[in-house]
């Protein structure tokens, strides 16, 4: 099929990456023409896993492009995937929506298009997009849309870190449309996905439980909903072990064991479990706030999902008072942080816990390092005004430190060498933000272990 994608970001590039490995033919269109070159030059504007990898395999099937009059015309299905993010008073910011949508409607030539909705949006956009695409398209064109088009949502679940991974393998696909041929040329799309049929990239193996993959067709609003609500239900059931994981340190519990003594249980599940400083991202943030902001339009009250972005917001908090309670005074203490993005394997800072720590930290008068595989290089562009050193070296971070905390749980910091950093630092205070280190092994070496829950 002819795929055309609005928006390369972890979406919208992912999507046409692995479609156009599965055989599509796929146009991806951005504005930013800086991204742009660098993709017809074979290089990503984000890391992702394999993304690299994988695009180079699917080379002969994927074209960059500025122009929508080179994308549009001809495609089959055309996904918008551009973002979406919050707006000061909660609702998503929506212009690089509707200006993809009128867009799409003036650049359609004839035929006929299935505008697949893969962004977040508001429930209730697949009609407004649908309008907006047919009414710029019966103005560029005089003569009526109205059997040139229809509108799909079908929402992404996929986690940055494993995007490749989720979409070539994900639990299930989820189409939301009110047209039956909608929901055809999009079965079609997803098939070898569905089927499991395709051979795997040696890279991305397929994993052994996985056959075929569920479809959920369903009318728009619902695939709308399903998105929020499977996004807040996993926020909340992370901040849920955070606020459990509070009263265990007062008890004298570990989260830990309460949470695999929990999640054992297959009605609960152990996914999504890991207490500690909390969510980040780019979604569960912005969606639980748009879905109360949306709830409040119908003055529907979300109190549940409300209490799981307090209970979020204040484990930072929580770090912070914690190293005032160790530390005694934190006003020219040197305090290192592990980890910038908001989690592994990606460099994306989007609500990252460690940006609020750190302006925290500042702001009572702290010296902050910090240190990143990945990340450093964006956070030192997007965060100027931040007044932290940037270490090269994680070793760097802990030199003269008052206090270590391991914000993002790399791989790389779960295997340092803990007895050479407590060598550089002033005093051997750990902070584990994400339950991952071994409290055992570190309090041998000398360390004064702190962790939320724990
Ligand atoms: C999430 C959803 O998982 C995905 O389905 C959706 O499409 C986009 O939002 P993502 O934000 O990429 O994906 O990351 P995810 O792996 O869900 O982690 C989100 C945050 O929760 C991270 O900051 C992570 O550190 C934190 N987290 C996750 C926990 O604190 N504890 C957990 O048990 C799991």
């Amino acid at each position: 099929m002819n795929v055309a994608i609005i928006g390369t970001g972890y979406v919208g590039l992912t999507t046409g990456v692995c479609l156009s490995w599965l055989g599509h033919k796929v146009t991806c269109l951005d504005t930013d023409a800086g991204k742009i070159e660098m993709l017809q030059d074979g290089r990503a504007p984000i890391y992702e896993p394999f993304l690299v990898e994988l695009m180079a395999e699917a080379r002969p099937n994927l074209r960059f492009s500025t122009s929508y009059a080179e994308a549009i015309p001809g495609a089959d299905v055309i996904f918008i995937a551009v973002g979406t993010p919050p707006s000061p008073q909660g609702p998503p910011d929506l212009r690089y929506l509707c200006s993809a949508a009128k867009a799409i409607g003036e650049h359609f030539d004839s035929g006929y298009a299935v505008v697949v909705n893969k962004s977040t949006v508001p429930i209730g956009s697949g009609n407004w997009v649908g309008s907006l695409v047919r009414e710029a398209y019966e103005n560029a064109h005089h003569r009526k849309a109205s059997d040139n088009f229809s509108v799909a949502s079908n929402p992404e679940f996929l986690r940055e870190g494993t995007a490749l991974h989720d979409t070539l393998y994900p639990d299930r696909v989820v189409i939301g449309s009110d047209t039956n041929r909608s929901l055809e040329i999009l079965y079609t799309l997803y098939r070898p996905i569905l089927d499991q049929d395709f051979a795997p990239p040696t890279f991305l193996p397929r994993p052994e439980d996985v056959a075929a993959v569920p479809l959920v067709s369903a009318d728009l609003a619902s695939a709308e909903l399903i998105k929020y609500a499977a996004n807040a239900f996993l926020a909340l059931k992370i901040s849920y072990i955070n606020e459990i994981g509070h009263l265990a340190e007062k008890v004298g519990a570990d989260i830990a064991q309460v949470a695999r003594g929990m999640g054992l249980d297959a009605r609960i599940g152990t996914r999504f479990l890991q207490a500690g400083i909390g969510w980040g991202g780019s979604c569960f943030g912005k969606d639980t706030l748009a879905l109360v902001s949306t709830a409040a339009e119908y003055a529907v009250e979300m109190p549940i999902v409300e209490a799981a972005r307090v209970v979020n917001k204040r484990q930072r908090d929580r770090v912070v008072e914690k190293l005032l309670s160790e530390l005694k005074i934190l006003k020219g203490r040197t305090i290192g942080l592990l980890g910038l993005a908001f989690k592994p394997n990606t460099d994306d800072l989007r609500e990252a816990p460690a940006l609020d720590i750190a302006h925290n930290l500042v702001q009572r008068g702290c010296r902050v390092k910090v240190h990143d595989p990945v990340a450093l290089d964006r956070f030192r562009r997007e965060n100027t005004d931040l007044d932290v050193v940037c270490c090269a070296d994680p070793g760097d971070v802990a030199e003269d430190a008052d206090a270590l905390v391991l914000v993002t749980e790399w791989q790389e910091y779960r295997e340092i060498d803990w007895a050479a950093m407590a060598g550089r630092m002033r005093s051997r205070i750990l902070f584990d933000g994400r339950n991952v280190l071994d409290r055992t092994k570190l309090e041998q070496l000398g360390y004064r272990y702190l962790a939320l829950g724990a």
